[in-house]
């Protein structure tokens, strides 16, 4: 259940299992605004954004993992600089508390980026995982729920009204993205091996996974209205978790200065 709307980001976000938090960033920021960000990032960091060849990529990527460490820095209360990450086995990037030696509670956090939105999710001792894509209206969604989604869901798909298709595909694709995301497993769990609804009329929900009848119970899932443009979705590894929406200033500056 959504329990705040989009509203400026008060840091540091008050953290309670009860609560999981959805930060609102903008991409397209100017080249001064987000080169100084790279001043954020460690050498790891800096050297991944120096690779890629184009520049949104490169913007999306410093501006989501800057704005990421100083969010967790302001509940850490350490410098952004000094956060340490590690990677899950399927590369999900974690806090390592052990490096950091900090008595903080288990915060678990997932990012996501399209276009020109970027989101990170945190909560509180649960798996939490989130997903932004930016409408495609050329993309072939039926074949592709054809190929990667399960058959009822791609039964259901096919069953919405045509104006409501498109929608209904992004609804089921973050969602299902935002579940996969949660647990870490990237495409090693097969996209076909649970369901989530796909109308988009309805609230969003995980309906099924195969071999765990009880399982989806446990989790929230909330699709989020982000922009025109976007289709969002985040899914928590607890049952009627409450979420609170946050805007990160829109000129990428730091609210905790
Ligand atoms: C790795 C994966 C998470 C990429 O997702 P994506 O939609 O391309 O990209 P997003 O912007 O949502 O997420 C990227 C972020 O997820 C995080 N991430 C990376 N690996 C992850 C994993 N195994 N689990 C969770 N999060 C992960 C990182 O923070 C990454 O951002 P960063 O590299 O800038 O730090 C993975 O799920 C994937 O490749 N999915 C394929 C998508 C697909 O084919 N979907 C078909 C649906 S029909």
């Amino acid at each position: 259940m959504i329990i705040s709307n989009w509203q400026p980001i008060r840091v540091p976000l008050e953290l309670s299992p009860e609560i999981a938090h959805v930060v609102r960033v903008r991409l397209d920021l100017a080249h001064e605004q987000w080169l100084p960000l790279i001043e954020l990032l460690n050498d790891e960091e800096r050297t991944r954004a120096a690779r890629f060849r184009f520049d949104e990529p490169r913007r999306q990527f410093v501006i989501c993992r800057a704005t990421l460490r100083r969010l967790l820095g302001t509940i850490c209360h350490v410098a952004p600089q000094t956060i340490s990450f590690r990677n899950g086995s399927h590369g999900k990037p974690e806090l390592s508390f052990y490096e950091m030696k900090l008595s903080v509670p288990q915060i678990e956090f997932n990012v996501s980026h399209s276009g020109t939105m970027g989101l990170i999710a945190i909560a509180v001792g649960a798996s939490i995982g989130i997903d932004v894509e930016e409408y495609d209206p050329s993309v072939k969604f039926l074949q592709l729920a054809e190929r990667f989604f399960a058959p009822m869901e791609a039964t259901d798909l096919k069953g919405l009204q045509p104006e409501k298709q498109l929608t209904g595909f992004y609804r089921g694709w973050t969602c299902k993205e935002a579940y996969i995301k949660a647990k870490g497993n990237g495409l090693s769990l097969s996209l076909s091996s649970f369901r989530v609804i796909i109308d988009p009329d309805r609230p969003a929900s995980l309906r099924h996974i195969d071999g765990q009848p009880d399982e989806p119970c446990n989790w929230t899932t909330e699709s989020l209205e982000v922009s025109n443009h976007h289709a969002a979705a985040v899914m928590i590894h607890r049952p009627e978790c409450r979420i609170a929406l946050w805007d990160w200033p829109v000129d990428g500056s730091n609210p905790g200065t």
